[in-house]
């Protein structure tokens, strides 16, 4: 089944990007508050358990929406784009795809390799299956410091999207929220 195509994004893909936009965003504000927000150890709990539980069901959709990405392609940059802006959006886009996998994934194994439980919304729980102090560490590591390479990376991404729209005048952002292609000038 192809979705997107040489010119635009299809439905799926796009559906794609935003569900995993908006949860990613809401994911790295959860994370920064529970970080930065001076909040007690009590009160941290709760929204910690909330931040696991959803961390741990987005791995799955993301794990679906990034594999739907490699399989499908990506359209060709929009006719007009200056070379280093086309390489920029190369490396931003593969960043992006990457880091909202290491995201999860090290959060998962931070937990289930750091000798500490995860519960899906208090339905089920899924054990830990060691604790292996280092491990537990070093994804710690990955979790803590991905989080800004991924904060940037979309902080980025948002500014070119937003430069695109305002300053280019150029068609970019409507390939990914109604999917109208750009007509080659
Ligand atoms: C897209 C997925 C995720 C994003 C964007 C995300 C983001 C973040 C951020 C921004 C922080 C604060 C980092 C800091 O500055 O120290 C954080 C902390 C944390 N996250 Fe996640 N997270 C994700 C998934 C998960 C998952 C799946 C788990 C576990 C199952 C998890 C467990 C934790 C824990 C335990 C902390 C606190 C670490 C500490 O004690 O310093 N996260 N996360
Ligand atoms: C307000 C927020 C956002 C806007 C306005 C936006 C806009 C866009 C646009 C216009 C494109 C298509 C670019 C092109 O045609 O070359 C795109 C692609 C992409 N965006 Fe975003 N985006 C936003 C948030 C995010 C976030 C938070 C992430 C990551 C979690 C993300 C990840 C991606 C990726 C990986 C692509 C490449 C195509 C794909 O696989 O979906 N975006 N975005």
């Amino acid at each position: 089944m192809t979705d997107s195509n040489t010119a635009t994004y299809g439905g799926i893909s796009r559906l794609n990007h935003w569900i995993v936009a908006l949860c990613v965003l809401g994911m790295l504000a959860v994370g920064f508050y529970l970080e930065f927000g001076g909040l007690t150890r009590e009160a941290k709990g709760p929204i910690m358990a909330l931040h696991k539980a959803t961390g741990t069901v987005l791995l799955l959709v993301i794990l679906w929406r990034v594999v739907w990405r490699i399989r499908q392609g990506f359209p060709a940059p929009a006719p007009g784009v200056a070379g280093w802006q086309v390489l920029a959006s190369k490396v931003t886009h593969w960043g992006l795809l990457v880091m909202m996998l290491v995201m999860p994934l090290s959060g998962v194994s931070m937990s289930l390799l750091g000798g500490r439980p995860i519960s899906i919304y208090g339905l089920f729980t899924i054990p830990p299956v060691a604790k292996i102090e280092a491990v537990g560490e070093i994804t710690h590591e990955v979790h803590e410091y991905g989080a800004w390479i991924l904060a940037i990376l979309v902080a980025l991404h948002i500014a070119a999207a937003i430069k695109h729209l305002v300053i280019d005048k150029d068609g970019v952002l409507a390939r990914m929220t109604t999917g109208k292609a750009i007509d080659a000038a």
